[in-house]
């Protein structure tokens, strides 16, 4: 996930081995999805292990990331930003997820509307559907399906990791460009772009 990418990962960095020492243990219902609050219980006890975090490779010039083993088969990731870094404007398609800042300091802008699925390439956004809100550490979020957001760490001088996680597994990720209450459709990509 460099600046113009993604909550995932883009493939140069990216491990699609799960990190060693660190698994699912909610007790999920069994054969179940699992809901919003359980991905949340989820980042937020791996946001937690000290260990964890810790063993995220850092890079001063982009961001970094290791998969973890989500529950439920759910998708997850830990993920490294260095100061500046930002993901861009995306959503999640149909997965709902949730996500935790462990070190530094987050921002999430989100949009509190529904997007049409397909068939635009450019939507004039209505005044007040932008939302705002300051992560620092052992703050989160959950979202649901069709969530648009961009994350970014605005430190001039401080790291922040994250945890994240989705269910289903990420089908794929539309991301955006934006220009005041304009928003553009860039790009469609797929699991094999960033796995
Ligand atoms: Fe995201």
């Amino acid at each position: 996930m460099s600046v113009s990418s993604s909550p995932t990962p883009s493939p140069a960095a990216a491990t699609s081995t799960p990190a060693a020492g660190f698994a699912a243990t909610a007790a999920l219902r069994a054969g179940a999805a699992p809901t919003q609050a359980e991905l949340f219980d989820f980042v937020r006890r791996a946001a937690a292990d000290a260990g964890l975090i810790a063993s995220l490779p850092l890079d001063p010039e982009g961001r970094t990331w290791v998969r973890l083993d989500g529950p439920g088969g759910s998708e997850a990731w830990l993920i490294g930003w260095p100061p500046g870094t930002g993901t861009g404007w995306h959503d999640h398609a149909e997965s709902v997820g949730a996500f935790i800042t462990a070190s530094g300091e987050l921002k999430e802008n989100s949009l509190a509307v529904r997007l049409p699925t397909d068939g635009w390439k450019t939507l004039e956004l209505t005044e007040g559907v932008d939302r705002s809100r300051r992560l620092p550490a052992g703050q989160g979020r959950a979202f649901g399906r069709h969530h648009v957001h961009e994350v970014l760490n605005e430190s001039q001088d401080r790291h922040a990791i994250s945890v994240h996680a989705y269910y289903p597994p990420l089908p794929q990720i539309r991301r955006y460009s934006r220009s005041g209450p304009l928003l553009r459709l860039e790009q469609v990509e797929r699991p094999e772009d960033w796995q």
